[in-house]
C-alpha cells in the first residue's frame, strides 16, 4: 500500500472502533453466563471474531450483525465438547483466556493459532493452572500451541504472576470462577482490570484490594448489556498523529478512559502535547469520555515503571512520537514487548530506523534521539497490526512516500483504520 508523504494536518471529530479487550471478555462471560446477553460497539476485528468462532464451536448460540453480538447463554454445564480443533487465529488474549475456561470445563479440546501466536509462550498460563489441577499438554511441554486440554476439577491457588501479564491474571480468575475454594492472584504491578470489572457486571462477587484479586469458585454469571467503549489503543494512532503533526487538533468521542489503560495520555502530555480530557460516564465499571489533543512541540521523557503496563499496547506510537521530540526519549521496565504478535522492541527499531529514526533497542526497551526528520521508503509490518498502523502514522511526517508491505495485518484490531486516517487528515 502506498502511503504519501507530509499529507498535512489533522482535524476533526472521531469515534474509534471498540476495546478489543472488553469485547473479547464480553463474548467470554456472556457465553459462561444464564440469559441473553447484547453486546453494543462490539469490535468486529479479526481477534474478537476468533473468540466467537471458539464459542460457537462449543455449541453457544451467538447472534453477530457487525457490532452487536447477542448472546443465548444457557450457563458453564451447558458447554459442549468442540468437535474440531479451536483456530484463534492471531489473538494472545483468546489463548491465555480462552486456556483458564477450558482447564476447568469436563471435556477434551485443542487449540492452535497462526504463525505469530505459535511462537508465543503460553507456560505462562499454563503453569498457574497446572497448579490448580489442570491437564493440559503440547509441544515443549505445553509452553507453545497447538495445546490439547483435558477439563479437570481445578482447585483454588494463590498465584504471584512473574510476568505482568492482564491475560494471565484474566486466564487465572476464569479458571478460578469454574475451580473448588478461592483463587487470587497478587500482581506486583496493577494491569488493566477489565476481567474484575465485567465478572462484577455479569453478577460475580471479586474481591479487589489494590494489586490482590479474589474470587470464589462455582458462582454462575446472569447475562447482561455491554456497551463497549472504544478502544484507547486504537485511539492512541490519532492522538500520536495530532500530537506529532504541526497545526493538527482532533477530538475522539466515547472512548475507554479505564485508568489501567490511560498511559499514553500521562506521556503524551509530558511530552509536551495539549490534551484535554473529559470524563463523560462510567459504565459497567468502565470509565468513558472525550479527549481533545492539539499538537504542540514535543520534548523526550523517561517512560519506565508502573506506567508501562498502563500503556504496553502504545510503546510502538510512543516510540514513533519520540522521533518527532526534542532530546532523549529512554523506554525501559518493557521486556514484555518481546513477547507480543511480533518481538516489539525489535520489530519497532527495524521499521523506525529504515525510516530514518535514531534508535537503539536495550533488553527491555529503546532509546531515541529526536527530532529526527523520516525518509520514505518501503516498510514491513512483519503481520504486526500494531506495526502496521504505526508505519501508516509514521507516514504523516515522512518526507517521501512509504509503501507499508502486509497493511491487511491491521484488521486485527482496527478494520476501517485507513478510512477513519483519511477521515481526519
Ligand atoms: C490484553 C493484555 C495485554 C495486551 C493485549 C491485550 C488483554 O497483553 O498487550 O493486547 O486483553 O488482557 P499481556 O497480558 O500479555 O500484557
Amino acid at each position: 500500500m502506498k502511503l504519501k508523504g507530509q499529507r498535512g494536518v489533522l482535524r476533526g471529530k472521531l469515534c474509534v472502533p471498540g476495546d478489543k479487550s472488553i469485547s473479547h471478555r464480553s463474548v467470554i462471560l456472556g457465553s459462561l453466563a444464564k440469559g441473553t446477553t447484547i453486546i453494543t460497539n462490539f469490535l468486529n476485528g479479526e481477534d474478537c471474531l476468533a473468540t466467537i468462532a471458539a464459542f460457537r464451536a462449543m455449541g453457544i448460540e451467538i447472534e453477530q450483525d457487525n457490532q452487536v453480538v447477542t448472546i443465548t447463554g444457557k450457563g458453564i454445564e451447558e458447554l459442549k465438547e468442540p468437535l474440531e480443533p479451536i483456530n484463534l487465529g492471531n489473538s494472545g488474549t483468546t489463548a491465555r483466556l480462552l486456556l483458564g475456561v477450558l482447564a476447568g470445563l469436563p471435556f477434551h479440546s485443542t487449540l492452535y493459532g497462526d504463525n505469530s501466536l505459535t511462537k508465543r509462550p503460553m507456560d505462562r498460563i499454563t503453569d498457574p493452572l497446572r497448579t490448580m489441577g489442570a491437564k493440559i499438554d503440547g509441544r515443549a511441554k505445553g509452553k507453545y500451541l497447538p495445546l490439547a486440554v483435558r477439563g479437570q476439577q481445578l482447585t483454588g491457588i494463590t498465584y504471584h504472576p512473574p510476568v505482568k501479564s492482564a491475560q494471565v491474571k484474566s486466564g487465572v480468575l476464569l479458571a478460578g470462577l469454574l475451580a473448588e475454594g478461592t483463587t487470587t492472584v497478587v500482581e506486583k504491578t496493577k494491569t488493566r482490570d477489565h476481567t474484575e470489572n465485567m465478572l462484577q457486571a455479569f453478577g460475580a462477587k471479586v474481591d479487589v484490594q489494590g494489586l490482590t484479586v479474589k474470587i470464589k469458585g462455582k458462582q454462575s454469571l446472569k447475562g447482561t448489556s455491554i456497551q463497549v467503549p472504544g478502544d484507547i489503543s486504537s485511539a492512541a494512532f490519532f492522538i500520536g498523529a495530532a500530537a506529532m503533526v504541526p497545526g493538527s487538533k482532533i477530538t475522539i468521542e466515547h472512548v475507554g478512559l479505564n485508568p489501567t489503560r490511560t498511559g499514553i495520555l500521562d506521556v503524551v502530555k509530558a511530552m509536551g502535547a495539549k490534551l484535554s480530557i473529559v470524563e463523560t460516564s462510567t459504565i459497567g465499571g468502565e470509565k468513558v469520555g472525550t479527549i481533545t489533543v492539539e499538537y504542540s512541540e514535543l520534548k523526550g521523557i523517561t517512560i519506565a515503571g508502573d506506567v508501562i503496563p498502563r500503556m504496553i499496547d502504545e510503546l510502538p506510537i510512543a516510540a514513533l512520537l519520540a522521533t518527532q521530540a526534542k532530546g532523549e526519549t529512554v523506554i525501559k521496565d518493557a521486556e514484555e514487548l518481546r513477547f507480543k504478535e511480533t518481538d516489539r522492541i525489535a520489530t519497532v527499531a527495524n521499521v523506525l530506523t529504515k525510516l530514518g529514526a535514531h534508535i537503539n533497542p536495550t533488553e527491555d526497551g529503546m532509546v531515541i534521539k529526536g527530532v529526527t526528520p523520516l525518509t520514505g521508503t518501503n516498510v514491513e509490518s512483519y503481520g504486526d497490526h500494531r506495526i502496521g498502523m504505526m508505519i501508516a502514522i509514521a507516514s504523516l511526517v515522512c518526507q517521501q512516500e512509504v509503501i507499508l508491505e502486509n497493511p491487511d495485518a491491521i484488521n486485527v484490531s482496527y478494520p476501517g483504520f485507513f478510512e477513519d486516517l483519511n477521515k481526519l487528515v
